[in-house]
């Protein structure tokens, strides 16, 4: 297999990353791997279930979403926004935004849809997605997995047994050889928090996931595994890129005690202990970038019951998106602040807002930013903010309704039009650009 020879020449790195995320299974459609097939097996369930759940997650009552959320055809992923075939258009978007970088992900399943078989034309297909970023002076950001897994992996122990570090090493090694000398900016796994909680400890962030039970045990082992995973593929990137910066990216919640009792405070420190700290204090010798991912605030009382609903994401005073989360910039304050400790530069990889009628999403941009401002203004190494999400797209088990996109994208007709809010995206990108300029170096 021949290494990329892009003959685009390596633009210098912007000082800060400006731009928008996305993460194949969920933009590029058609996909064949543990999630697609999953997904056929729960459509029915989920859009039965919908009034039910919503109401349960406090989204706001609007006929037209849950319209769309009792549709079966909701839940599966189907063509997607067709990002496959449509990157070029979409990349013309994020110029026209002025967005300096952008986040993607590879799908494992294409480039490996058997294990040791790997598609040329699936490889020469991200190098021609980073081809094309690079024409547009855009500086792409790799993420290797983001939630999904080749079907064949589940035969071989899924990402809690004995062979998924050694596989993820060969996929990273061949994904870095070909393309990681064009690419600076990689980020291993996306969220290994949340498959945690979802897929091992029966969490309800999200209904369900592929697989999600209750089993502490794997769960321990899945943890065991991501971190021998990320060394391997940072290895991998850095053998093929020794410029490379590579992160994993790290899914934050702001946790705050609802009541102050005993029980409550062990919760909190076990909830933040675990995807933040065990994760973290493992990883950091081998992390070049923190990548940031910020949604939520979260309130923890013990009550009575099942812990997983011992934590509630809305505290009631603040305004709430369409997933029924609360909207708390401050929260990203306090997050990065907080990863000071580690002493690595920290990139904002997602934060974002469901809002199909784009009425909260300038503010939650602009708000969300100056929260930043305020943080980098009190030390923390901020080197860039990615939007969730460039595209309105299938949010894992929520399927469609919940619209994240600066940019809409119109199901039927997979039309693009962008949104009002991403023009004061754009706006705000403007300025901090031309207030670094007048910044002395
Ligand atoms: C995930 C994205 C998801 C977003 C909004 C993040 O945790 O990485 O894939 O779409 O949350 O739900």
């Amino acid at each position: 297999m021949s290494r990329s020879k892009l003959s685009v020449p390596t633009a210098k790195l912007p000082t800060f990353l400006w731009g928008a995320a996305t993460a194949a299974h969920q933009v590029e459609g058609n996909q064949r791997n543990d999630w697609s097939e999953w997904e056929a097996t729960v459509a029915d369930g989920l859009a039965a279930d919908a009034e039910r759940r919503l109401k349960a997650k406090g989204v706001p009552d609007d006929a037209a979403l849950l319209a769309l959320a009792r549709d079966p055809q909701n839940y599966l992923s189907a063509d997607a926004a067709d990002h496959y075939h449509r990157y070029r258009q979409d990349f013309d978007i994020l110029y026209d935004l002025g967005c300096n970088a952008y986040r993607f992900s590879v799908e494992w399943a294409r480039i490996e849809p058997r294990p040791g078989e790997y598609d040329q034309r699936a490889l020469d297909h991200y190098r021609d997605m980073v081809r094309e970023l690079k024409k547009r002076g855009i500086t792409p950001m790799i993420t290797l997995h983001h939630f999904t897994n080749p079907t064949w992996l589940a035969a071989h122990g899924g990402w809690h047994g004995r062979e998924v570090v050694e596989r993820f090493a060969q996929f990273s090694t061949v994904v870095a050889g070909y393309l990681g000398p064009d690419v600076t900016y990689w980020c291993s796994i996306n969220e290994p928090g949340s498959y945690l909680l979802v897929r091992y400890l029966g969490g309800d962030i999200w209904p369900r996931w592929p697989g999600g039970a209750f089993r502490p045990l794997d769960g321990y082992r899945y943890l065991r595994n991501v971190v021998q995973a990320h060394r391997a593929a940072r290895r991998a990137i850095k053998a093929a890129n020794p410029a490379a910066q590579v992160g994993v990216a790290h899914g934050m919640v702001h946790f705050e005690l609802a009541r102050h009792d005993p029980v409550s405070w062990v919760m909190k420190k076990l909830l933040e202990y675990i995807p933040d700290t065990y994760l973290l204090n493992r990883l950091k010798h081998d992390l070049d970038y923190i990548g940031v991912q910020y949604y939520i605030r979260m309130q923890v009382a013990a009550r009575l019951g099942h812990p997983a609903h011992w934590t509630s994401y809305w505290v009631g005073q603040e305004p709430r998106s369409h997933t029924g989360w609360g909207i708390y910039p401050e929260g990203l304050y306090h997050i990065t602040q907080r990863l000071k400790r580690y002493g690595l530069p920290q990139i904002v990889t997602e934060n974002g807002i469901a809002d199909a009628n784009d009425l909260q999403r300038a503010g939650f941009i602009r708000e969300h930013i100056a929260a930043l401002d305020r943080s980098r203004a009190d030390g923390a190494d901020i080197r860039g903010y990615f939007y969730w999400s460039l595209l309105d797209n299938y949010e894992w088990s929520e399927g469609f309704w919940p619209q994240f996109g600066l940019v809409a994208v119109d199901r039927k007709t997979q039309q693009r039009t962008v949104r009002p809010s991403a023009k004061v995206y754009a706006q705000i990108i403007r300025q901090h650009l031309a207030a670094s300029k007048k910044r002395p170096a």
